[in-house]
């Protein structure tokens, strides 16, 4: 939700921001903008793509000092007001640009008190109301620490933030709450980003500011550094250091993100499993993992796609583990009161670990005392620092803004901890769970680079998909948590009306809408309802739909004849069957995005990581 980035130091900011900005894009594309602090603080913005605004900063837009050495800038993802130039960051003042990532909710307070102050507006945003809260506290104080820390004091809701003053061109000040931001520091500069792939052509150790604190960028002396301010003096952090590299972060030679992603999906899984696994068998070595099995129940929270992950595991431990296991949209849980209890863990799935909604549960768990752990893939993140126990998935940096090789690697762990619990709680053998372990952790990656291999078959129906105006996803049980996910994934990026539905239930309603050629994608990996899934085909093709089958080995026999095009998955087993199914959603909703054109890497509305409520 929106990115921001800044650089003080020896070399012109521009090149790094505009490339800061290009890595950040995922979190947002609306509008970009940057402010050069050299000889003049000058700020350039313009609706649309970066590239728009690269055309304005190499027009000589408003006399931008392009070789300044110190700067900010922002990638948007709209909330209040549309993309326009006005709305779009930095908002500036004369004493003063600033960037925001998050939410003022009392920005419409504050505005009418500046504006009785005599500040005019010139923009929607909840932004401009923070840049001229600070600039009215400097304009009294000319202190940046004294200025920022009493407009926070005044400022509700999540952000992050960073400030230049004109009259300290070489520094840069940001704070941040709820909402993510990192900073670091070498011989050529100083840094602040909202997440690591901005940082990585630079550096692979940050910091980590915590909520409040002012952080303090500066060229001015010696070294560049990066200074962290508390209320109650300077504070220190220790460095992280990521091991992701440049090359993980870009294309590769792939026409879009997505596609190579989807390409390391194998490969994460194989990474995040192997280290958990301890002579054959799953060992997490946290005591609250290694433990769920005396738990009565779990509760799984999570948003998107990373909930489809935990709907996947909800019936991979119901099945296996017989734990009772509740699902939840973290935006749903947080506001319904839920009933919670200390022996009901909470289990957070979260890619990027900064969710807003997810990382408010989590802070409404441990504000209730309740055992608590995370699946994450940015290590360090919010949700990560902050869960009482933490599993790392081990996909890599995910740009392309639908997550796919996150999804395999949340959905092979959560098969790996369903192993566990069945074992704890002697549901089944040593050699049962070790079976099972080594069929996840070797045959997964093998199963699933497989699946990609059937691409063209892929390539073939998404041809067919891509001329239809809805398309529907059937299943049962695990198959149906798959259809759920390979519905998003195709309205997401494609703009095609999609809907899943439990196999047994079209009967109940959304038949009515299956007409003449409307694709019906049928996914059948489970042998115990494939008998089933026949009649629910054979019902959708006497309507005369489309059905694109997606099923195994097991169950072709019964589901093959029911189908009008088939693509058999390498896979039968019916923990890594789903997982490589939900693979195959994900590459035919690639495909029909890309077929017809679609921006598959940065689809419309959305973004990446959602810092907002
Ligand atoms: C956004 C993304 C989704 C993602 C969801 C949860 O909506 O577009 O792809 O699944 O957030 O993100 P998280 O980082 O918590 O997994």
């Amino acid at each position: 939700m929106c990115g921001i980035i800044g650089y003080t130091g020896t070399k012109p900011v521009c090149p790094i921001l505009i490339d800061g900005l290009r890595a950040l894009e995922y979190r947002g594309y609306d509008s970009a903008g940057v402010a050069l602090s050299g000889k003049t603080l000058t700020t350039v913005k313009r609706a649309g793509r970066i590239s728009v605004l690269e055309e304005a900063l190499a027009a000589g837009e408003a006399g931008a000092d392009l070789q300044a050495p110190c700067g900010i800038a922002h990638t948007r993802w709209a909330t209040h007001g549309a993309p326009t130039d006005a709305n779009a960051h930095p908002h500036a003042t004369d004493r003063l640009a600033l960037v925001h990532n998050g939410i003022i909710e009392n920005d419409r307070a504050l505005r009418r008190e500046l504006e009785e102050k005599g500040y005019v507006f010139n923009s929607e945003t909840d932004t401009e109301a923070a840049a001229k809260l600070i600039d009215s506290i400097y304009a009294e104080t000319p202190d940046p620490i004294a200025a920022i820390r009493a407009a926070a004091k005044r400022l509700e809701g999540a952000y992050a933030l960073a400030v230049v003053f004109a009259d300290r061109p070489k520094q840069i000040y940001a704070i941040r709450r709820d909402n993510p931001l990192i900073v670091a520091a070498t011989a050529e500069g100083a840094f602040l980003a909202s997440d690591i792939p901005a940082l990585l052509p630079h550096t692979k150790d940050y910091y980590r500011p915590d909520e409040n604190e002012i952080v303090v960028l500066d060229a001015e002396g010696e070294a560049p550094s990066v200074r962290f301010f508390g209320a109650e003096g300077e504070l220190t952090h220790p460095v992280c250091t990521v091991n992701w590299n440049v090359e993980q972060a870009e294309k590769g030679g792939y026409d879009h993100f997505m596609r190579k992603e989807l390409g390391e999906g194998p490969e994460g899984v194989r990474r995040t499993l192997t280290p958990l696994v301890r002579d054959g068998l799953p060992a997490f070595g946290l005591p609250l993992m290694d433990g769920l099995g005396k738990m009565r129940s779990m509760r799984i929270v999570a948003c998107g796609t990373a909930m489809h992950a935990g709907l996947m595991g909800r019936a991979f431990i119901e099945r296996l583990a017989r734990m009772p296991v509740t699902v939840e949209i973290a935006s749903e849980f947080r506001y319904r009161n839920p009933i919670l209890s200390p022996d009901e863990p909470i289990l957070l799935l979260s890619q990027s670990g900064e969710t807003a909604d997810t990382l408010a549960a989590l802070r409404l768990a441990r504000a209730n005392g309740i055992p608590t752990a995370a699946i994450v893939n940015v290590i360090g993140s919010s949700v990560a620092r902050e869960a009482d126990a933490v599993l790392a998935t081990h996909a890599g940096p995910e740009i392309a803004v639908a997550s796919t090789k996150a999804y395999a690697t949340q959905a092979s762990m959560m098969a790996l901890i369903a192993v566990a619990i069945a074992h704890q709680r002697g549901l089944i053998t040593d050699e049962k769970a070790k079976e099972m372990t080594a069929a996840l952790a070797d045959r997964l990656p093998a199963a699933l680079e497989e699946t990609i291999a059937l691409e063209e078959q892929m390539i073939e129906q998404a041809k067919r998909l891509s001329s239809a105006e809805h398309v529907f996803y059937i299943g049962r049980g695990t198959d149906y948590d798959g259809s759920v996910e390979g519905a998003l994934k195709l309205k997401e990026i494609s703009y095609i009306h999609s809907e899943a539905y439990a196999a047994g239930e079209l009967k109940h309603g959304t038949i009515s809408l299956i007409t003449d050629g409307v694709p019906v994608v049928a996914l059948s990996t489970d042998a115990n309802t494939a008998s089933k899934m026949a009649s629910n085909m054979r019902e959708v093709r006497a309507r005369g739909g489309y059905v694109l089958l997606i099923c195994t080995e097991a169950t072709r026999a019964e589901v093959e004849p029911c189908s009008d095009a088939c693509i058999v998955l390498p896979e039968s087993d019916p923990m890594l069957a789903p997982i490589c199914g939900v693979l195959t959603e994900h590459m035919i909703a690639y495909h029909t995005a890309r077929v017809m054109g679609c921006d598959v890497d940065k689809p419309r509305n959305l973004a990446k990581s959602v810092t907002v409520e």
